[in-house]
């Protein structure tokens, strides 16, 4: 029963340091820092997932065109090794010394045809392919602008970066990413002579928050600001890539906007249910991250066997199979929105604060849906809610800091193709008795304060 797991993870949350007084400092200050963590019940432990094995219905992970667990994206790859047998595991080295070859040339070359680009670059991760286009791309002089929202990897890779100038703007925020461009346009003569450039980052969709880029605006007003051409665009479409556009191209592709974008990142962590990364550009991009890029020059090239997974995810791609899963994902969110915002205790549930999803209020409005739900709620009560589907054997994961910042705890829902209609439904009733017992326990009406699957946990974790 998973709630054993949950309570092996509340009792891992106990303080530790002051068991240990004795030992050296090396291992005491390194407790110290985790007790820090406990004290919030934010200590991450390396727990065993439960839908892996069928224990719960996976409304968590990142599979969301289904390729992992309907076992196609393992039965194409193991097509791909029968069609290369003998070949190598490891590269032997970095691309820039000996570590290429041919096979990921190719592979590359067929992932810009995809992709109507010059040039593609593998590299080991999504996080690996930011870390490479900050350290590679912004020149001295250059200003980053970037949505304040976006990915750790982005962010660090930014910090990085030879950049000059830096600047963040609100969330998805149009007025203030005018302001943003507006200040560097101010103080930075060389770039208002459109002598060095505005890199602008986004991401298509926000995992965290569930919504996706205004893409479009932001494309028009970086032209009326900068009409020299030197604002350009770099876009993670860690998310979005495969889920939606024709044939899985991305958000970029299924806006129309491909011709305005320098460079696209992709990770095959996500939909693509494997591993590695895909930075998608020019030639001249590519030159540039090969040789400027620490992250790709000191490391090895990424190994056959993690390119022939790539590879498999792309002869899924156009797939009608898959085509209908995308489908499917669309309308599932729909009906997820749907069913859940006409629940007769959604709207007592959120006029209480004790759950919303503010992605579902303009969901009509949208072209097109993402498959990331998150479900708000208050600091802790994520993870209650998260024992609370477990225990009706549905996964889904409670995103508190320091994912998010403290007081935005949230538990997100990923709809994936290979999800049915009654499974939605199930999801969304065992959500809204959930947030039935948390009304009534707000109205005093339980005779507890504690919800029922979280004092089995608690219980659990106080036996062990
Ligand atoms: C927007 C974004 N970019 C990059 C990454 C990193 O991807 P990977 O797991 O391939 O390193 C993630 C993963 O969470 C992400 O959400």
């Amino acid at each position: 029963m998973s709630s054993a797991i949950f309570s092996r993870w509340m009792a891992s949350q106990k303080p530790r340091a002051h068991t240990i007084r004795r030992a050296p400092a090396f291992y005491r200050n390194l407790e110290e820092a985790l007790d820090v963590r406990r004290k919030d019940h934010g200590l991450y432990t390396l727990i065993k997932n439960t839908w892996a094995e069928g224990a719960t219905l996976d409304f968590c992970s990142n599979d969301s065109l289904s390729f992992g667990a309907s076992g196609r994206l393992r039965q194409a790859f193991e097509e791909e090794l029968a069609r290369n047998p003998g070949a190598q595991l490891g590269a032997g080295g970095s691309r820039l010394m000996d570590g290429n070859y041919d096979y990921i040339e190719a592979v590359e070359q067929e992932i810009a045809e995809y992709h109507g680009v010059e040039a593609a670059l593998i590299v080991g991760s999504g996080c690996d392919g930011n870390y490479a286009i900050f350290e590679g791309i912004p020149r001295p002089g250059d200003a980053i602008v970037f949505d304040d929202l976006v990915h750790a990897s982005i962010m660090d890779g930014i910090s990085r970066s030879l950049a000059s100038t830096k600047v963040s703007f609100a969330h998805n925020d149009v007025d203030a990413f005018r302001e943003a461009l507006i200040s560097v346009w101010d103080s930075q003569p060389l770039i208002r002579q459109a002598k060095k450039c505005v890199l602008i980052v986004v991401e298509s969709f926000y995992s965290m928050e569930g919504d996706m880029s205004p893409l479009k605006e932001l494309v028009q007003t970086a032209k009326e600001i900068f009409p020299g051409g030197n604002a350009q665009f770099i876009i993670d479409e860690a998310h979005s890539m495969g889920v939606v556009g024709d044939r899985g191209l991305g958000f970029v592709h299924a806006l129309g906007l491909d011709s305005e974008i320098a460079i696209k990142t992709h990770t095959f962590s996500k939909a693509f249910g494997s591993i590695g990364g895909v930075i998608l550009g020019s030639h001249t991009v590519k030159n540039a991250l090969v040789n400027f890029s620490r992250s790709t020059v000191f490391t090895a090239a990424p190994a056959f066997h993690q390119v022939a997974a790539i590879r498999a995810g792309y002869a899924l791609m156009p797939q009608t199979q898959t085509t209908v899963g995308r489908d499917n994902i669309q309308h599932l969110v729909k009906r997820l929105f749907t069913k859940i915002t006409a629940h007769p205790i959604w709207e007592e549930a959120t006029a209480r604060n004790i759950i919303s999803i503010p992605v579902s209020e303009d969901w009509e409005e949208r072209d097109f849906q993402t498959q990331l739900v998150p479900l708000w709620t208050r600091e802790r009560w994520g993870h209650w809610l998260t024992f609370h589907l477990d225990a009706r054997k549905y996964s889904a994961f409670p995103v508190t800091f320091p994912v998010v910042p403290k007081g935005n705890a949230r538990l997100r829902i990923v709809i994936h193709a290979d999800h049915s209609e009654e499974e939605v439904d199930g999801l969304v009733a065992a959500i809204c008795e959930w947030a039935e017992e948390m009304v009534a326990i707000e109205m005093g009406a339980a005779g507890r304060k504690v919800p029922w699957a979280a004092r089995q946990v608690y219980a659990l974790a106080e036996e062990s």
